[in-house]
């Protein structure tokens, strides 16, 4: 019996810019999602697409247990982290040692194969690797990491990455001198960021400036807006929607003395919030129970 988990995922700044070579924030956060698998035994029944396809792909049979803390279909990379869990677990229970390079790439491909084409390996990769990550094209760059004061809040509105990918991709071709330059600032924004990992007010501020365009963009979401006002209003530096929009989370970056005070202000709005930070671990072995 194997048990391995992996962590979740924020994009911090440059979601959807990414997708046209522009470059991204993303940083693996607490909480995690644990799988455990045991060969032998009876197959498990499994009605995740992902978890069928990672035993495909490992070419083995054996049952599978799963314990999430993420919550699905909300932009935090629950997908990612259910895969990558599991493969290292197979890869673990089988000693089919392949390596965490390896692994992130399944992932990814598997990722791909169920969203039908609709994937950046950026989930799979951030999961797999923990820290905090800087994407630009197909590249990933590891930076150093920092432990960031940040409250995330849930809408409770699912969203559908795929559908709000395309609708982007629709005021590209309709309106290319307009998305254009709004990508173009969305990249500036993630180069300012970088810049700035030290300072969280400016990253706040930071944070506001990507939230507008991202609005501009056309994938906001009145839930969304509401959470992020509420955060403001509570004392953060700055707050965003985070991973696709439409529904799914924002994030905040605050004051450590008013982490409390911006999730109380958000769950008053009747959403979901809880404190994180950034998991510098990724995938992980944990001790059979
Ligand atoms: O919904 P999420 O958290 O998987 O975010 C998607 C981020 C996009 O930039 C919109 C798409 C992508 O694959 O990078």
């Amino acid at each position: 019996m194997a048990t391995w988990s992996a962590p979740g995922k924020l994009f911090l700044f440059g979601e959807h810019a990414v997708v046209y070579g522009k470059s991204g924030i993303a940083m693996a956060i607490r909480p995690r999602i644990f799988v455990t698998v045991r060969k032998g035994g009876r197959m498990s029944e499994m009605k995740s697409p992902y978890l069928k396809e990672c035993f495909r792909r490992m070419n083995v049979k054996g049952s599978i247990y799963v314990r999430s803390q993420l919550s699905s279909s909300s932009g935090l990379g629950s997908s990612a982290a259910i895969t990558v869990a599991t493969l290292s677990a197979i890869n673990d229970e089988f000693g089919l040692s392949k390596s965490r390079e390896e692994i992130a790439q399944i992932a990814f491909e598997i990722e791909k194969k169920v969203q039908k084409g609709l994937a950046s390996p950026t989930d799979t990769y951030v999961s797999t690797f923990g820290g905090l990550i800087l994407i630009t094209q197909d590249m990933k760059r590891r930076l150093n990491p920092r432990n960031l004061p940040l409250v995330v809040g849930n809408t409770g509105v699912s969203h559908n990455t795929a559908r709000m990918v395309e609708g982007v991709g629709e005021m590209m071709k309709q309106y290319p001198q307009i998305a254009g330059p709004i990508m173009d600032a969305i990249h500036e924004v993630v180069m300012s960021a970088l810049h700035s990992l030290n300072d969280h007010r400016k990253l706040g501020y930071l944070m506001d400036l990507n939230h507008a365009l991202l609005d501009a963009l056309g994938v906001g979401h009145p839930a969304l807006t509401r959470l992020v006002m509420a955060a403001r209003a509570a004392g953060a530096f700055g707050a965003k929607m985070t991973g696709a929009g439409g529904g799914g989370c924002m994030v905040a970056i605050c004051p450590p003395r008013l982490k409390n005070r911006v999730t109380g202000a958000i769950t008053a709005c009747d959403a979901q919030a809880f404190v994180t930070g950034i998991d510098t671990e990724g995938a992980r072995k944990e001790k059979n129970g």
